[in-house]
């Protein structure tokens, strides 16, 4: 058996107190294509298939397909509608979604809205699966502030392998609160999935796990390796959202060129944060604007993770075509962001649940507090409505990106700092860096019931570093 510094085989801590782990692996030439050649797709817009007064109804089927990711190449996959990644959903706050999933995989999946403040029997927990032939209606009640959120599987022990074969896609929750602020939109606001894959030399996708990490040497935006996209010389609104099993990207353009962050996994930041790189750990979401004004036609700008060499350093390029009437805005103020810790009860009365994260390396399985997930436990009573704080502590050599279901949270400190700007805003993802211990702030409000929070690091989420919550009443 390998020993524990051996499997973890894990960097340093990296700037601004993280480690980005896992450490890159040498990175192949991209098989095949040149860099650059093929056209950064969006992801087709789900219709309704029907719109009542205060709801709108989907269908969702998952299936096998075949597609083309590598250019010229065919890749089996499993999608939701066959697509990778799958459809995009557009919601509004306030006006209910029901998404009816039918499953025609020969096996049992589901769905979970990421993010998503939502009914415990709607939120995709990873024991309520939908088996083959069966289908299943999700009601998300949409009553939280605009965000980019994300849908994937949330099968217990197969998550990782799931994701990895095609099964999430983007649900952008919009509200009119944003929309009166000008900033960039329709055209001009583009998401951007990050997922890095590896490749047989056939094209199939070649799922390689161990418990500590699935990296691929080829990071597709949107289901295609190093696309570029052509831009007019204006701002845009950038959507990027880790959709990766395992790899973290500290992402830049080229040129050093500036960053405006607007928002983070749950929205809207209070006010626009100017950046030159940005760190996003798996399931993170940063929307940022760009703009490339003064730029001179023919211009290109590059998307780089600067944590990785070749391709997979070269995200997607930006051809700036011309100059472009530019009515957008970033406004100075984005969205009031009540304070939970000012709703914390003073000192001691405060409740506080302590998560402490690690690996069995006998059992070489990942826990918190010492266990694997087990979905008959409940390991944290939570009170409905009440602010309690979670102290998550880290004292593993690897860095664990934390989520929570059914609410957004805020991060209180840092190791005893207060967090950087881009950690101010709604969270639902928040990592927790070797030896570090954050300390968050949630309120679960309006549902009762049992939810998990795990590590978003999906092999670790699936070997089993996931537990149970219960908000009661
Ligand atoms: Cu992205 Cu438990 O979820
Ligand atoms: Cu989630
Ligand atoms: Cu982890």
């Amino acid at each position: 058996m390998l020993t524990r510094r051996e499997l973890l085989g894990v960097g340093a801590a990296a700037g601004a107190g993280l480690a980005l782990s896992p450490r890159v692996r040498p990175v192949r030439a991209s098989p095949g294509p040149a860099a650059f050649s093929v056209p950064l797709p969006l992801p087709p817009v789900l219709r309704p298939v029907r719109r009542g007064a205060t709801t709108d109804f989907y269908e969702l089927t998952t299936r096998r397909a075949s597609v083309e990711l590598l250019p010229g190449r065919r890749t089996a996959v499993w999608g939701y509608q066959g697509a990778f990644p799958g459809p995009t959903i557009e919601a509004v706050r306030g006006r209910r979604v029901v998404v009816r999933h039918r499953n025609r995989l020969p096996f049992a999946v589901n769905t979970h809205l990421h993010g998503a403040h939502v009914a415990a029997e709607h939120d995709g927990h990873p024991r309520d699966l939908i088996g083959p032939g069966e289908h299943r209606d999700y009601v998300f009640d949409n009553d939280q502030p605009a965000a980019t959120l994300w849908y994937h599987d949330h099968t217990h022990h197969r998550t990782s392998r799931h994701l990895y074969m095609g099964l999430a896609g983007l649900y952008l929750l919009h509200d009119p609160a944003e929309r009166a602020l000008g900033l960039p939109s329709g055209p001009f606001d583009l998401p951007l999935i990050l997922q890095d894959r590896s490749f047989t030399a056939s094209g199939a996708l070649r799922y390689q796990p161990d418990r500590f990490s699935v990296l691929g040497e080829v990071v597709l935006v949107n289901g295609r390796p190093q696309p570029f996209v052509a831009v007019g010389a204006r701002r845009y609104r950038l959507r990027l959202v880790n959709a990766s099993n395992s790899r973290a990207y500290r992402l830049r353009l080229s040129g050093g060129r500036p960053l405006t962050q607007i928002a983070s996994d749950g929205g809207l930041l209070a006010r626009p944060h100017r950046v030159t790189e940005l760190i996003l750990w798996p399931a993170e979401r940063a929307d940022v604007v760009v703009d490339f004004a003064g730029l001179a036609a023919g211009t290109q700008v590059v998307l780089e993770n600067a944590d990785a060499a070749g391709a997979a350093g070269r995200l997607l390029r930006f051809d700036v075509t011309g100059p472009a009437p530019d009515p957008s805005r970033v406004p100075e103020r984005l969205a009031e962001i009540p304070s939970l810790r000012a709703a914390l009860p003073a000192g001691a009365a405060a409740v506080v649940h302590t998560s402490r994260l690690g690996l069995d390396v006998v059992a070489q399985q990942w826990e918190i507090n010492g266990r694997p997930f087990d979905s008959r436990r409940v390991d944290a009573r939570v009170r409905r409505g009440r602010p309690e704080v979670w102290r998550l502590v880290n004292r593993d050599r690897m860095t664990h990106p934390m989520h929570f279901h059914n609410h957004p949270f805020q991060v209180l400190d840092r190791n005893g700092r207060p967090p950087p700007p881009r950690e101010r805003g709604w969270k639902d993802t928040v990592a927790v860096g070797p030896r570090e211990t954050v300390r968050i702030v949630v309120r679960f409000d309006r549902y009762l019931g049992r939810y998990v929070y795990h590590c978003h690091s999906l092999p670790h989420e699936d070997h089993a570093m996931m537990a149970q919550l219960e908000v009661v009443a």
